[in-house]
């Protein structure tokens, strides 16, 4: 198998018969070597910086019903919450003075967060914020709604497939919703110009070595700014609270993958995955990623934005998961960077880039 690992490093491309093949035969001894060549290509590009995204999580009220989500409409136990701009400005400001300097707004699918609002939240981050990268994370909108909250100042937009195959996607999600819509919304959101980043759960009820080739397909044809991927984590109110969760080991293989399909891509070791070992994180970056995103919510909500159960740091100030981060990421001989921390990959770029000034 390590050919088909040497191919990728070569040409960036395999067949979806080879992708199977290798997430099928994957070993112990596969992934060592896929690792050492992922850190490799990582390292020629963006050496031993991480980058740091603040997110924020400003509301859980969400008009879904995704099977595996914690925060789907028909959870009645969740305390929902929503913040208002100034809150949202607050959380800004603090992650700021440590170091910030993207913001990512993620939250469920609210209404209450009409075009106006959402606009109005962008324009404000943007004036305070001027030499801040804003990501949003939202959901799906129409691209009448992506174009105007990008014409208001928002940078990037964080949108994960979940699973390209339509036959596994609804098996996921309620029949209101399609895989072939939230595609579109990726593509949509390229055109407009956004800092894309796309994304799949791994493990998720159903998924077979198949459904990994179409997304590693899929990604590689929209060729995206950014991937996150993390493990299905159950949720004891949720459908599928009986499934397992996905591993650590097939977590990293694919983040592996990923960092050789697109070298340049931007990467995160996600929560999800320092949920399921203590030092997920840690060796999400030895395995290829480039990019932790700490929380920024204030600390009375972050426990309610719970999508899978067990999350950690929902009782920790912004301040300490910086710290704790800056020491997990010395540990392993890499350091946190103080920047946007934009993706290499511009050739599909507009203003976001061009625009990035740093104040006086
Ligand atoms: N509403 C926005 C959206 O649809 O993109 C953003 C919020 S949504 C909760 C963010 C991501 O959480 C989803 O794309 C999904 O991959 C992930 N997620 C939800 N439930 C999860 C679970 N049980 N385990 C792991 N990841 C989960
Ligand atoms: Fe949050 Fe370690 S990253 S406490």
């Amino acid at each position: 198998m390590k050919h088909l690992i040497d191919k990728l490093e070569q040409t960036g491309a395999l067949s979806r018969e080879e992708w199977t093949a290798l997430i099928r035969g994957r070993t112990p001894e596969l992934a060592e070597y896929l690792f050492e060549r992922a850190r490799t290509v990582r390292h020629k590009y963006y050496g031993h910086d991480v980058y740091i995204r603040g997110l924020i999580e400003f509301t859980n009220y969400c008009k879904n019903d995704c099977y595996y989500c914690g925060i789907r409409k028909s959870n009645r136990s969740a305390r929902r919450y929503r913040l208002d701009n100034e809150a949202v400005l607050d959380c800004c400001h603090k992650g700021y003075g440590l170091g910030f300097r993207t913001f990512v707004l993620q939250g469920g699918e609210d209404g209450r967060y009409t075009d106006e609002i959402m606009a109005d939240i962008v324009q404000s981050i943007r004036q305070h914020f001027p030499d801040c990268a804003i990501t949003l994370s939202l959901g799906e909108r129409s691209r009448e709604s992506y174009q105007l909250l990008f014409d208001a100042g928002a940078d990037r937009y964080l949108l994960r497939h979940e699973t390209f195959d339509a036959a596994h996607y609804r098996r996921l999600h309620p029949q209101s919703l399609s895989a072939a819509h939230r595609q579109q919304c990726l593509w949509d959101l390229k055109e407009i110009g956004y800092q894309t980043g796309t994304g799949f759960m791994v493990g998720s009820p159903f998924q077979t070595p198949e459904n990994l080739a179409s997304d590693m397909l899929f990604i590689k044809e929209l060729d995206p700014q950014m991937v996150g991927i993390g493990p299905f984590i159950p949720h004891h109110e949720t459908p599928f609270a009986e499934y397992a969760a996905g591993t650590l080991e097939l977590t990293l293989f694919m983040l592996g993958l990923l960092r050789l399909m697109l070298p340049k891509v931007l990467l995160p070791a996600t929560t999800a995955l320092g949920t399921i070992a203590p030092d997920g994180r840690e060796k999400g970056i030895l395995a290829g990623a480039n990019v932790v995103m700490p929380n920024l919510s204030p600390v009375e909500v972050r426990g309610d934005y719970l999508l899978y159960d067990n999350k950690i740091c929902t009782g920790d100030e912004a301040a300490e998961c910086r710290k704790c981060l800056e020491r997990r990421m010395e540990s392993i001989g890499y350091q946190i960077a103080v920047s946007r921390g934009d993706s290499l990959n511009t050739a599909a770029l507009s203003r976001s880039l061009s625009a990035a000034v740093a104040p006086e």
